[in-house]
């Protein structure tokens, strides 16, 4: 199956995965589920439950134990997405091709919808799926709830505001980037691994992966903002300069950053090397250095 392919029939399987596991749009209270499902199902790329199947594949899992975990990874990301498009942080009109959802709602709509996403996702991983032992389900919890917060992706975004209009250094930027963005990326491999029940080294070398396509994923996100058209990326061009935010571009130029880009996704391909025996996992980076969305 060609990587594309691969990528396509995955969202498939993960889309159908949150419809079976999301309340239907009736639900009460209505406004609050319609806000849920209003950006998660907004045509996001899927691309961090796709890497939690890739990497259950690859430690040897069954993907039906990795959808779960998968679902609950998507679902905190789309919090993270809710949350950092409101007037209080970045400030945007447009995501996934369509309002944000703060402006399809209300603010306070808004706030909520992410906290429920976010809140629903440990609820999934801790009774979810067919992962049997407790110390497996208890090790994903706290795998998740480390790599959101305060230590993880809340740690990096507080980071990325505090730096706003300033000039940054590269411990700086790299915190930022590793944090908001890599901290959940890395932990979608994890998940995967540890659905799988890997060993030790296995989840050593996926986790590495994962910390260099994350940071690269992020790199390649600040080159689109510059470099790609809003109808492109269905989200609001030119949002980082707009609001001063500290960038690769912005501080290495594009060229630079893109170089910078293509090792981190060299890096990470060569540490699944041993591990990565379909080769899904390189096709994934390679995807994350070559997207236009
Ligand atoms: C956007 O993530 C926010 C970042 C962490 C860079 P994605 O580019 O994965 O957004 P969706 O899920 O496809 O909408
Ligand atoms: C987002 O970073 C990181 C999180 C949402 C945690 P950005 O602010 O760069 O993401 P976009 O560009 O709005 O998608
Ligand atoms: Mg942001
Ligand atoms: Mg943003
Ligand atoms: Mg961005």
């Amino acid at each position: 199956m060609s990587a594309a392919r691969y990528l396509e029939e995955s969202r498939e399987k993960v889309d159908q995965a949150l419809q079976s596991l999301m309340p239907p749009e009736d639900s009460h209270p209505a406004r609050l589920v319609s806000a849920m499902r209003y950006s998660l199902f907004a045509g996001g790329k899927r691309i961090r439950p796709v890497l939690v199947l890739a990497a259950s594949g690859a430690a040897g899992g069954r993907e039906d134990d990795a959808l779960v975990p998968a679902c609950a990874i998507e679902l905190v990301h789309t919090y993270s997405l809710i949350h950092d498009d409101l007037p209080a942080m970045d400030d945007d009109d447009f995501r996934r091709g369509r309002p944000t959802c703060h402006r399809a709602f209300d603010e306070g709509t808004a706030v909520l919808a992410g906290d429920a996403l976010l809140t629903m996702a440990f609820d999934l991983l801790s009774e979810g799926g067919q992962v049997t032992g407790h110390e497996l389900r208890l090790q994903m919890v706290r795998e998740l709830a480390r790599a959101a917060g305060w230590r993880g992706m809340v740690g990096g975004q507080q980071v990325d505001m505090d730096s706003e209009g300033t000039q940054a250094d590269l411990p700086t930027l790299e915190y930022i980037h590793t944090h908001k963005t890599g901290a959940l990326i890395r932990c979608s491999l994890i998940l995967g691994g540890l659905s799988a029940n890997a060993d030790e080294s296995t989840l050593k070398a996926l986790g590495n992966y994962g910390e260099r396509v994350g940071l690269a994923f992020q790199v390649v996100d600040d080159i689109l903002d510059v470099t790609a058209t809003t109808e492109e990326m269905g989200k609001d061009q030119g949002s980082d300069a707009a609001r001063g935010k500290v960038t690769y571009p912005g501080l290495f130029g594009l060229e630079e950053a893109r170089e910078r880009a293509r090792k981190l996704v060299q890096d990470a391909k060569a540490a699944v090397e041993g591990v990565d025996a379909t080769g899904r996992l390189a096709e994934i980076a390679d995807y994350v250095l070559l997207r236009r969305l």
